[in-house]
């Protein structure tokens, strides 16, 4: 680090503590305490994750800071506090839940600040990307994930701040998040480095949807295994956790996502009209093309009998264009 950067990491490590304390000490923090515990955050997680609260005040932090003796200009270029004549200096993150986003050293190196008023926008006021804080390199939470990596060889990742804590609070301590943005190959090249599977959690939403089958074609391209937890109407994980508690979300989301394969040939479908001859055709070819690059003889045997079965087709026809597709590859 930078002389700067150290400065930087200085005062975020104060702000963190200072908002932790109102948040969990002080009147101030009162509405946001109790914001947290109505949507389900466990005291053990507001420490774990060390949430806070910035007041509502024009320059609480800003004052704390400089009276540390902090350079306020420092402080703004890595997202702390803003300015808007470059003379006075106010807090950015006025009267939001401050959840700290650590690098992969353990270091905050900035805030995500989540509105408590729903419609308010954004939902999430980020710190800005500085040379400490870019959202493509950094994972939220993997400071504290990598040590549960090793167990299950698996890493499960997830959209947003919130379903990593909720997962934490299940008992899925291996869990990162992208923070709303998408994966990318430096993430990538990180994960795969400490496991040899993703489990793709991401909202049970279209948008989710979509997302879970681009990252996980990126994964596959890079070597990785992947596999798609689906979280049933259109929830996300936090909000699956809070109507149906851990055990379920353990047991019918993450331990039982599907294949790369099967979340595939399903999602594919919104593609094609399947009352439509020349459509079926078409997904068939295209499923074929999934199924081939399955190295496992009897996976691929599993998803074959499912289209021989569903389109009504000659088994040993399906077996030659398996085997063209393959002889291609290699
Ligand atoms: P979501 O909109 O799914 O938010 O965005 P969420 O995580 O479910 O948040 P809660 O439960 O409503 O509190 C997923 C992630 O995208 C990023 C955040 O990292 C968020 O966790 N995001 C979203 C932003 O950075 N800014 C926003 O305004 C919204
Ligand atoms: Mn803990
Ligand atoms: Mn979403
Ligand atoms: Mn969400
Ligand atoms: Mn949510």
């Amino acid at each position: 680090y930078s002389s700067d950067q150290h400065d930087v990491l200085q005062a975020y490590e104060w702000s963190t503590k200072l908002f932790h304390h109102v948040l969990k000490h002080t009147k101030d923090g009162k509405d946001a305490l109790n914001y947290l515990k109505n949507r389900g955050f466990s005291e053990e997680a507001i420490e774990h994750f060390q949430l806070g609260f910035s007041p509502r005040k024009d320059q609480f932090l800003a004052k704390f800071l400089q009276g540390k003796g902090f350079k306020p200009e420092k402080l703004q270029e890595y997202g702390l506090i803003n300015s808007r004549d470059g003379n006075t200096f106010f807090d950015r993150f006025q009267g939001r839940v401050i959840f700290p986003i650590h690098n992969h050293q353990g270091k905050v190196v900035g805030y995500g600040g989540r509105s408590m008023v729903d419609d308010e926008q954004p939902k999430y006021l980020n710190s800005p990307e500085s040379t400490l804080f870019q959202k493509g390199k950094i994972l939220y939470n993997f400071h504290q994930a990598r040590k549960h990596f090793q167990k299950s060889n698996t890493v499960v990742l997830f959209e947003g701040y919130a379903d990593v804590i909720k997962a934490h609070q299940a008992g899925v301590y291996h869990a990162v998040a992208t923070m709303g943005t998408s994966l990318s190959d430096t993430h990538v090249k990180i994960l795969k480095q400490y496991v040899d599977e993703v489990i793709i959690c991401f909202d049970g939403d279209k948008a989710g949807k979509n997302a879970s089958y681009r990252t996980a074609n990126m994964l596959k391209k890079a070597g990785l295994n992947a596999r798609i937890a689906n979280v049933p109407n259109e929830m996300d994980p936090d909000e699956y956790i809070e109507k149906f508690g851990s055990e379920p979300f353990r047991k019918q989301v993450i331990e039982s996502a599907e294949s790369y394969v099967a979340f595939a040939l399903q999602y594919i479908k919104k593609d094609y009209n399947l009352n439509v001859d020349h459509d079926r055709v078409q997904y068939v070819e295209k499923s074929l093309d999934i199924i081939a690059t399955v190295n496992q003889a009897v996976e691929r045997d599993f998803h074959l009998k499912e289209l021989e079965e569903t389109f009504n087709l000659d088994r040993n026809t399906l077996n030659q264009e398996i085997e063209i597709r393959r002889r291609i590859m290699r």
